[in-house]
């Protein structure tokens, strides 16, 4: 049985509908009220409030058992897109109660709606569950959910897991969480069932919320996966139309335009606008990235917006009256950044007025890397050795992995380790983190602070500097005071490849005893209101936004060697 992305919309909505729920429309991607997070994230968030018991949902949806489906945005994921199972934009299926049902009703909803015949009918040896184990702290193991699930018929496999999954916490720093019961199927999460009991206050200590309330949220693409046994997201018909005029573009490329090109349309049309800051950041660069894998492919992006909205006109009409705004912004930017790509096509018109039918890869990389000009806009103009080109981009990155090995004692990513994405998201976060310690340190230490080695791992960040004496506790805790500042008042890091003269003189600390490659990358870390904070000649990977990063805490602080201290720091 095929079931399309309108049925699956009606059934769930029908489903929630008949069981006393009434039906709220998606919120705007850009949060009202709500400074913790930049875009919404989840279905749960514009009712916070209700949660929490500000405000009463009879009065204002005269029922406390609600149904939605909500436009969502990630931008944790963004690096794992072209996967088969992570979008930025994502549509959420919920369900939420104010005190209405609880842990009982709600798995045995869930359970019903994906496996009963009469609704979505998956196959019950598909799908397991999961509960919590218990390990924070002043929280107990949710033993009660796992009671529930064991009298779910066919459900054959129930597994306890930690905080990180099963605790279900506020995307910004503080607000409703508590225990979650979640449902895999192919084993993949695809039903997460929140069960609020607590208010999570910012130094990290929960409150019991006076009404205990659930919120259900189900990745919507994920469910039609599911429900049509497909191999991936980009074969679900909410995307065929999309991925049918990607044809001409590499596989990856086709995923990663189909995702971006939807997170572009819908942020449009929630009004946010490209800029370097914030929300309109994350705008600026899923539109630059769909433009640099469609140039030169014959596709137009002002086509893809089209498509984007035929697809959703049904469901969300507003995006046929915001249509002529979002292609107008759209194209805005796009030439916007074709002008700051022009510096790199004069250098490339100046190799072509000699007379030259073909360059080398050397002479290609070198235009892609200090202008960024995408290797396929090159080859429009021009016949690039593209082999040679490929060797010069896999070469420049051993090279300044190499770099980053020698200046950080190696993280497990630079070492090419094989990491599985979620701990490469934490040693990610760890390394920003440590560009910040490092800031600190010499803001109240004094320039004499020098790194020495470092070393990242999931759990923690350690880093060496030089420094004579001891540290007190009022200097460490000035410096975890500092850094954790410096992510509160928010920030964007940004990437610059240039050559390594050019990079020095942008003021980028950089350790000359090393022997830099030719080329390098410089991450700046700007604040939100404008000032740099930091800015190092670093082989990255780093994250793009402060709100990634969460609360910093330095866990040790000890001698490394004569006159070298060392530091150990986790992130919460
Ligand atoms: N808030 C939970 C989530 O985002 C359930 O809706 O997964």
């Amino acid at each position: 049985m095929t079931i399309t992305h309108l049925e699956l919309r009606k059934k769930f909505i029908q489903f929630f509908e008949e069981h006393q729920h009434k039906l709220v429309s998606s919120a705007s991607l850009l949060p009202k009220d709500d400074p913790s997070v930049l875009l919404t994230s989840a279905g749960m968030q514009q009712f916070k409030p209700y949660f929490v018991g500000a405000k009463d949902p009879m009065k204002d949806f005269g029922s406390i058992n609600l149904v939605n489906i909500q436009k969502c945005f990630r931008t944790a994921d963004i690096d794992t897109i072209g996967d088969d199972t992570h979008l930025t934009f994502f549509e959420m299926l919920g369900h939420f109660s104010f005190g209405g049902y609880f842990k009982k009703e709600a798995l045995e909803l869930g359970w019903e709606f994906l496996t009963s015949p009469s609704w979505l009918g998956i196959d019950k040896s598909r799908i397991y569950a999961s509960y919590y184990n218990g390990d924070r702290k002043g929280t107990m193991p949710d033993n009660e959910s796992k009671a529930i699930l064991e009298t779910l018929d066919g459900l054959v496999k129930i597994v306890p897991q930690g905080a990180k999954d099963n605790f279900w916490g506020p995307t910004g720093n503080e607000g409703p969480c508590g225990p979650n019961a979640e449902f895999y199927i192919d084993g993949v999460e695809a039903w997460n069932a929140v069960f609020n009991e607590f208010y999570c206050n910012q130094d990290g200590s929960l409150t019991p919320l006076s009404t205990k309330g659930v919120d259900m949220g189900s990745g919507f693409e994920r469910v039609l996966v599911a429900v049509n046994s497909l191999n991936n997201l980009f074969e679900t018909d909410i995307f065929t139309l999309l991925m049918d005029k990607l044809g001409s573009l590499p596989a990856h490329s086709q995923r990663i335009v189909a995702d971006h090109i939807r997170g572009v349309v819908f942020l449009l049309a929630d009004h946010v606008l490209p800029s370097n800051k914030e929300e309109g950041y994350i705008l600026r660069r899923i539109l630059r990235r769909v433009l640099l894998h469609i140039q030169g492919r014959g596709v137009l992006l002002e086509d893809l917006i089209d498509t984007v909205i035929d697809i959703f006109k049904s469901v969300y009409p507003d995006l046929v009256k915001e249509q002529k705004f979002i292609k107008q912004i759209a194209r805005e930017e796009a030439d916007k950044f074709s002008r700051t790509i022009d510096a790199g096509e004069k250098e490339l018109d100046k190799i072509l007025t000699t007379g030259v039918t073909s360059v080398s890869g050397t002479e290609a990389f070198k235009l892609f890397a200090s202008y960024g000009l995408p290797i396929d806009f090159i080859k429009e103009k021009v016949n690039v050795d593209e082999e040679e080109f490929e060797k010069e981009f896999s070469h420049h990155q051993e090279v300044s992995r190499a770099g980053v090995e020698n200046k950080f004692g190696g993280h497990g990513l630079a070492a090419g380790a094989v990491v599985s994405e979620e701990d490469k998201a934490k040693i990610t976060r760890l390394h920003t983190a440590t560009h910040l310690l490092h800031e600190a340190l010499r803001k109240f230490l004094g320039d004499q602070v020098h790194q020495g080695g470092s070393d990242i791992n999931p759990e923690r960040a350690r880093f060496d500097f030089s420094f004579p004496r001891k540290l007190t506790p009022e200097e460490i805790k000035q410096i975890e005071d500092e850094v954790n500042q410096l992510i509160q008042a928010g920030f964007v890091v940004d990437k610059q490849t240039l050559p390594f003269n050019q990079a020095v003189m942008t003021g980028a600390l950089a350790f000359f005893k090393e022997k830099y490659p030719d080329m390098v990358d410089v991450y700046t870390i700007t604040s939100n209101d404008g000032k740099v904070i930091s800015r190092e000649l670093c082989g990255g990977p780093h994250i793009k936004f402060s709100s990634e990063l969460g609360h910093f805490r330095i866990i040790k602080e000890e001698s490394s060697s004569s006159g070298v201290r060392r530091i150990k720091a986790v992130l919460e």
